[in-house]
């Protein structure tokens, strides 16, 4: 069982500094991006629609020291393994970890951001695969690492954008915008409504008597392989299909209710469950910061749990791991509401939590899951924290 606490994200980012000045002969500046966990509004990111994801303090950390070279030089000290590239090869994708700097230093370079050479070193604590962004984690960080060290600037949403470009086109996961948006935007004690569209957003404060609870199926999900992508496209073709019929439509965000249920026959049982799932998603998420709005947590709750039935029936991307925690979750004192969170297939689910219940809960959550499953579950008791930037460490000089 895992809890994340203030000290131990300290104490990795101090062993990083030390790591790397042993291995590289100079001390680095320090960047982090942090993990994310999403309230409500799944799989509606890339319909153009509404998200509510938090910051939470478990993170990727960034050492960085410039070279006179235009190479790369990285060491992941999660893998214990170094790669070296050139900033003036064309990098092909290797299915390997170094992926996500090869993306975010290639994107960087064709948006015209000429990148100095650099050593680095990075470590997360972010669970991989887990469902809480630690890909977008790595990206932001470094995005944010190599343009400090080279001089350059850059406004936060064109840098979300860049490294969801790294994962679309470089590692060739479909992400929508979510999980680079927050990494850059979170702000501690705040979740963040979104819309996707015109990437507007709100911070809505968490009270400060709420915990976000993880609990871990250690079920790992492949965001890359099949399904997710699958997805994607069944959403692409319901949006052909009704654009042919409703006037004005250019993705699910556009869509009603009514007007799905009135077009239901030009879809397939499938296309329409599916389509279904977006159109209920976004209305959950309205009402959701609403009932944030007017502190009914309960109320809240209740549309967690509706979110979490729709994704297994309608869009059908949970599994029977995440749907025996949420059930067991969701029975306990203390607990709001539960729901899957992330792009599902296994990961994790989020808990909105008294802060008073938490040790009770971990313990109890954790045995009932294992009974059930064979599986110890890991189980992360976090709170919101800050987007992207340099570490605030006392002697975090900057190299740029
Ligand atoms: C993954 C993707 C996000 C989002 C979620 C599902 O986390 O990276 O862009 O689509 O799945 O809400």
């Amino acid at each position: 069982m895992t809890t994340s606490s203030l000290a131990q994200r300290i104490d990795p980012w101090t062993a990083l500094k030390a790591q790397f000045s042993v291995i590289f002969g100079v001390s680095p500046t320090l960047y982090h991006a942090p993990g994310r966990v999403n309230l409500i509004g799944e799989h509606t990111d890339y319909n153009d629609g509404f998200v509510m994801p938090a910051a939470i303090d478990l993170s990727c950390c960034v050492a960085i020291a410039p070279r006179d070279d235009r190479r790369l030089v990285v060491h992941s000290a999660n893998y214990n393994e170094t790669i070296e590239l050139s900033l003036d090869d064309n990098n092909a994708p290797t299915q390997h970890w170094s992926d996500y700097i090869r993306g975010v230093a290639w994107v960087l370079q064709n948006a015209g951001y000429r990148l100095r050479g650099a050593d680095l070193a990075v470590l997360s604590n972010i669970p991989i695969g887990a469902g809480l962004s630690s890909s977008a984690a790595i990206e932001v960080a470094t995005g944010y690492a190599l343009l400090d060290a080279s001089g350059l600037q850059i406004d936060r949403k064109e840098l979300a954008k860049l490294c969801q470009k790294a994962e679309n086109e470089f590692v060739g996961a479909r992400c929508g915008i979510m999980d680079q948006f927050i990494a850059c935007f979170g702000q501690t004690g705040n979740a963040l409504v979104l819309d996707c569209r015109s990437l507007n957003y709100r911070l809505l404060p968490l009270n400060g008597d709420i915990r976000l609870l993880i609990c871990n199926t250690m079920v790992n999900h492949h965001l890359a392989g099949g399904e997710y992508n699958v997805r994607r496209s069944e959403c692409e073709e319901g949006v052909r299909l009704l654009a042919a019929v409703i006037p004005g439509v250019q993705s699910l965000r556009d869509i009603t209710l009514v007007e799905l249920d009135r077009h239901r026959a030009r879809l397939t049982e499938v296309l329409y469950r599916r389509c279904r799932h977006v159109v209920t998603e976004n209305q959950r998420v309205t009402e959701a910061a609403l009932a944030l709005q007017r502190n009914d947590l309960s109320g809240f709750g209740r549309l967690m749990a509706d979110s979490h039935r729709s994704l297994r029936d309608d869009y059908e991307v949970s599994c029977p791991e995440l749907d025996i925690m949420v059930e067991i979750a969701t029975k306990q004192e203390g607990v709001y509401g539960s729901r899957m969170t992330g792009g599902g297939f296994g990961g994790c689910i989020i808990s909105l939590v008294k802060e008073e219940a938490i040790v009770h809960l971990q313990r109890t959550i954790a045995d009932a899951y294992e009974e059930k499953t064979g599986r110890r579950p890991e189980i992360y008791a976090c709170t919101s924290a800050e987007g992207a930037g340099r570490c605030k460490t006392k002697d975090n000089e900057s190299t740029g």
